[in-house]
Order: C-alpha cells, then sequence, then structure tokens
C-alpha cells in the first residue's frame, strides 16, 4: 500500500502519466481498490492460451483496468520446461496455416481482438519484426474460441504469496 501511495504521489505531481500493477489477484485488487484512490491503468498477469485468468480478465474490465498479459505467447510454456509448448499446439498451428503467419503472430491477434495490452519479448530482430506484423489479419469468432478452450488453467509463474524478499529481494547497489 505504501508504494502504490508513493506512485500515487507521482501521478498527482505529474512526474509519471500511469501507474499499474503487476500480479495482482482479485483479493489484492480488492484491498488495493478499498485503501486507496487511483484505479490502476494496467494489471500485467500472465496470459497466454494456455492460462488466461479469465475471472481475473472479469473484474478488470468491471473496473476499466486494461489486462497485460505477460508471457503473450506462452514463452514460459517453453522456457520453463516440462510440459507442451504453446508454439506447437496443433490448434494454433492450424489457425497459423490458415493465415499464412506463424502460431506466435496467431496468439498475438487473439490478445488483441480481446482488448488486451501484449509484451511479448524475444532477442531476435527478425521475430521482434514477426511479432509487430499482427496488423493485417482478423481471427474468426470461431478461432477465437478454439483458442480459448485451450485453456488448462494451470499457472506457470510463481504464486504472489510464494514472492518473499528472502526469496526474490536484489540489491540496488546505487540505491
Ligand atoms: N510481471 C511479471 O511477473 C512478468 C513475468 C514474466 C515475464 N514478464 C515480462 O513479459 C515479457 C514477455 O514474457 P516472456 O519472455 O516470459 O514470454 P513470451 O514473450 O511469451 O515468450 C518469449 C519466448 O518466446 C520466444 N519467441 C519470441 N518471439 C517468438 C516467435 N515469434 N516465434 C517463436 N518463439 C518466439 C523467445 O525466444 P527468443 O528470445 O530466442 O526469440 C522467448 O524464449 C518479458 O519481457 C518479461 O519482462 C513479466
Amino acid at each position: 500500500m505504501a508504494a502504490y501511495r508513493a506512485l500515487e504521489k507521482l501521478l498527482a505531481d505529474g512526474k509519471v502519466r500511469a501507474i499499474g500493477v503487476s500480479n495482482f489477484m482479485p483479493e489484492h485488487l480488492d484491498r488495493l481498490l478499498g485503501e486507496t484512490t487511483v484505479v490502476p491503468a494496467v494489471n500485467q498477469i500472465e496470459v497466454h492460451p494456455f492460462f488466461q485468468q479469465t475471472a481475473l480478465q472479469r473484474k478488470h474490465h468491471e473496473h476499466g483496468i486494461v489486462t497485460q498479459a505477460w508471457s503473450p505467447i506462452g514463452g514460459i510454456t517453453a522456457y520453463r520446461g516440462g510440459g507442451k509448448r504453446s508454439f506447437d499446439d496443433p490448434t494454433l498451428q492450424d489457425i497459423a496455416r490458415m493465415h499464412g503467419k506463424s502460431a506466435a503472430q496467431v496468439m498475438l491477434c487473439w490478445h488483441l481482438q480481446q482488448g488486451r495490452s501484449a509484451v511479448p519479448k524475444s532477442t531476435k530482430p527478425a521475430r521482434i519484426a514477426e511479432n509487430f506484423n499482427v496488423f493485417d489479419f482478423e481471427l474468426t469468432p470461431g478461432q477465437i474460441a478454439a483458442i480459448d478452450a485451450l485453456d488448462t488453467g494451470v499457472r506457470r509463474g510463481p504464486v504472489a504469496e510464494s514472492i518473499t524478499l528472502e526469496t526474490h529481494s536484489m540489491p540496488i547497489p546505487e540505491a
């Protein structure tokens, strides 16, 4: 709460244009909305076809909070290992073939058509360009429904409660 109130002050002082949060669960948002003044502009959370957090997205919608997807093309399903990679999913590959696009581009289009912000990451210039090249095609309602149906409900990132100063602290030498 103290950190968020500091963000509210930065906003009031005109030092930043918008403030938001990340990995807030419904109960965290309830507390934030109850105890502070400014509704966060975004909540950046894990969303990809295999994990969609639809109840949390509905809550965002009710309060005018933008859902911003991290791991939007399911990178975490690849680099965390131990399961099916989003990039290899047959449904996504079929839809990609129909549009002459890649599975990554289809996933990004799926986010944008559902009103989400998405922050894909790549270290490769060609893939960064590929990931921007998603504004010249549209998924059909049936294709969107097929991607929606890929949700497994299984979170790949850590639950918020497991993030503590002991497990995740990082010294900032210049601070
Ligand atoms: N708020 C949070 O708690 C949180 C947690 C995790 C991540 N994030 C942020 O979210 C951003 C993205 O998430 P992410 O990196 O986990 O996952 P992502 O963007 O869904 O996927 C990134 C992975 O996919 C590969 N990739 C990128 N474009 C591709 C393409 N067109 N085709 C095939 N593979 C492609 C990348 O490899 P190459 O680099 O080799 O292309 C990388 O391994 C990151 O910038 C990160 O800062 C936030």
